[in-house]
């Protein structure tokens, strides 16, 4: 994975073979830092509709869009960053206690995202003042 500058961005690159389609792969433990327990995809977004806002106690997930863009942004409660998605073999690793939020979906989005486990709705930080008390208390044990 690769981190750009002192960003909290790190994209995460998978092999694409180009011949007369695109074909992109992907591996647990491999491309992918985590085994993957959970596959979800979203499509059919209204245009410039926002989700996520929200973070997760422990999952670690893995976001790629594999057609059209979308921007992610991201917040650590330390650090705010964003990132522009629009390429099926450039995802972004959404770490633990990362607030996020996806916007600026286009017409065509689909957004393919790993997941570290299975759905779990006691993992969701749905308050943000909430996740920036829980991060400071991480940040400090
Ligand atoms: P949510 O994670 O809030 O979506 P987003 O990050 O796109 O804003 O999930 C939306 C709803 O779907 C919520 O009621 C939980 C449900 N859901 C599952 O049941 N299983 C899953 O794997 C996911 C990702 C969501």
């Amino acid at each position: 994975m690769k981190k750009t500058g002192t960003s909290l961005v790190k994209l995460v690159n998978l092999p694409k073979i180009t011949d007369d389609c695109t074909l992109v792969f992907v591996e647990s433990n491999k491309h992918i830092p985590f085994a993957i327990k959970r596959v979800y995809y979203i499509l059919d977004a209204a245009v410039n509709l926002s989700r996520g806002r929200h973070a997760h106690k422990k999952l670690r997930q893995i976001l790629f869009c594999i057609r059209g863009s979308i921007k992610i942004t991201l917040d650590d409660g330390e650090i705010k960053d964003e990132v522009v998605l629009s390429s099926p073999e450039v995802g972004v690793y959404l770490d633990k206690m990362m607030w996020h939020e996806m916007k600026e979906f286009s017409r065509d989005t689909i957004l393919l995202i790993f997941a570290s486990d299975y759905f779990n709705i006691k993992d969701y930080i749905r308050d943000y003042d909430r996740f920036l008390l829980y991060a400071k208390k991480n940040r400090k044990s």
